[in-house]
Formats: C-alpha cells, structure tokens, sequence
C-alpha cells in the first residue's frame, strides 16, 4: 500500500476549537447549505456540523425519499434554528439534477454553499478492460458528470441572485495515491473532477465563489467498508463526526 505525502505541518486526529461549528467564528447564520448523499455517513456528519454552526437551510440529497425523510427528521431534532429540509438529487441522472435545480428556482431557494460529497458506483480492478466499460462509464457518469452539471447549476443560481458562494468537493487521497489495488476507476474519477474544479477555480473569481477540494480522511463508513481495500480499512481512525468539523471551516471563512 502506497503511503501519503504530507500536505501540512501538522497532522490533526481530532477536532479542535478553530474548526469547531459552536465556534461563533464559524457561525453560518443566514446561509443555506445543501448536501449531495446527505442521508447517512460524511455527507449526514456534514449537515449536523452545519446545523450545529446555526445554517439557517440545511438541505440533504440522495436517491430515496423514504431514507431522506427518516435522516432529516432526525437531523431537525438536533437542530435549534435551522430548517432541515430534503430532496431527491441522483447525481447519475442530469433530468434528476436539473429538477432539483429547477424545484429550487421555483421556490426561489439560492443555495450559498454546495458540499458535492455522493459518490456512486463500483470499485474493482479496470482488467480485463473491456468488460469494465460500463463500469467506468457509469463511475464517471456519477463523479466528473453529474457533479460538473450540478456545479454549473450551482454557479447558474448567480444569473438571478447575486451572493458568495462556496462549492466544497468530497474528494478523496485516492485521487492521487499510487499504487491502489483495486481503486482505477474510483481514482481516476476522482482525480478527474478535482482536476475540472482546479480549472474552474482559476476562471471564477473567489470573491464569487470559493471552490476548495478536500480529502476527509479514512472514516469506516458503510461505504468505505463495503468498497475499500483490507489494508485500508485497518487504518481508518476518524469517525464522521470528527471528520466533519475539518471542512466546515472553510466555508465560514470564505462565505
Ligand atoms: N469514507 C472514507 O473513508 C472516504 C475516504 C475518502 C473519500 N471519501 C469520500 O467521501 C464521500 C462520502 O463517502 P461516505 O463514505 O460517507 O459514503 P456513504 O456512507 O456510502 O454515503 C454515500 C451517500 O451518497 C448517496 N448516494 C450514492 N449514490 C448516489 C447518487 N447516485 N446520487 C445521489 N446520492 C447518492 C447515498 O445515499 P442514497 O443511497 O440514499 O442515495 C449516501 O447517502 C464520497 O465522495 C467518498 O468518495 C470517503
């Protein structure tokens, strides 16, 4: 298994009182926040530490309205002030994305900040390469596609209200470790949106919308523990929570 360059001075294993969403610096009062896979592990995490900085919109997303409506009825109890709503946005389908956006328009909802955290598809070896190409398809499909349209209607919203914004992109290490067994098609797609979102960043004016990329840590979520390979699932130490408060940050610092 291939070991990470050190990006920071300082490795953090637990969060700390810059980071912390009851920090009144971190207060995200007034803005709306929606949450692509919000119904359960990081994307779920992610939604109470903004309920917990006091958002004044918390929106999730995912694929089934039943699991939506069971996970923002639990996150409305935890709430104070926020309003905890949800919607059904499968980032593999672009009339799915497009009526989420349009649902939105509609009930003049402007989204401040966008957490692309759902990630769908399979993970596995790319050889043989020819039967994998619906596979890698349906990987890119998700990851580079979906969430590029659902950022370019993120940033569209600017057309008929003129506010900051802040795309924050789930993104992963696996988007740059080598070797990964068993992780080409997750890797590449990842590497790929990351790389879309580099060159967005560089067309649009922060000051319009701050665009960060993050990799959230190794947390044994059901999807990481589905999907990852034995040796990675030894090294995850984060739980969701913890790892929640580290990106939060910067969307208080930049909205
Ligand atoms: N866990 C880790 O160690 C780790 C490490 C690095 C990066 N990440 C990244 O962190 C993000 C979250 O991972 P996780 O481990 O929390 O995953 P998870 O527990 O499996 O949650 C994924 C969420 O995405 C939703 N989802 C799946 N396919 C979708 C689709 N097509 N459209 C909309 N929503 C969809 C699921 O909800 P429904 O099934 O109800 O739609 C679920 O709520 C991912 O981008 C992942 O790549 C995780």
């Amino acid at each position: 298994m291939a070991s990470l360059t050190s990006m920071t001075k300082v490795y953090h294993h637990a969060p700390y009182p810059a980071i912390s969403p009851s920090n009144p610096k971190n207060n995200q009062a007034g803005r709306t926040v929606a949450i692509t896979g919000g119904v359960q592990g990081i994307g779920y995490a992610t939604a109470k530490a903004f309920i917990e900085a006091g958002a004044a919109r918390v929106i999730i997303l995912g694929r089934t309205s039943k699991t939506l409506q069971d996970a923002a009825e639990a996150l409305q109890k935890t709430a104070k002030s926020t309003q905890v709503a949800w919607r059904v946005c499968d980032i593999n389908s672009d009339e799915s994305i497009n009526n989420f956006w349009k649902s939105l328009a509609s009930d003049h909802i402007f989204i401040d900040a966008l957490v692309l955290n759902a990630t769908s598809g399979e993970h596995g070896p790319i050889t043989p390469m020819l039967p994998q190409m619906p596979a890698l398809r349906e990987m890119f499909n998700a990851n580079v596609n979906g969430n590029a349209l659902m950022t370019a209607q993120f940033l569209e919203q600017s057309k008929r209200h003129v506010q900051p914004q802040v795309l924050i992109n789930i993104s992963s290490a696996a988007a740059h470790v080598n070797p990964a067994p068993t992780q080409a098609l997750y890797s590449s797609s990842k590497a790929a949106f990351a790389s879309l979102l580099q060159h967005l960043a560089e067309e649009v004016d922060a000051s319009t919308c701050q665009i960060v990329t993050i990799h959230p840590g190794l947390i044994p979520t059901e999807n990481m523990l589905r999907v990852a390979h034995p040796d990675l699932k030894k090294v995850a130490i984060f739980d969701e929570g913890k790892c929640a408060q580290f990106w939060k940050i910067d969307c208080a610092k930049s909205c």
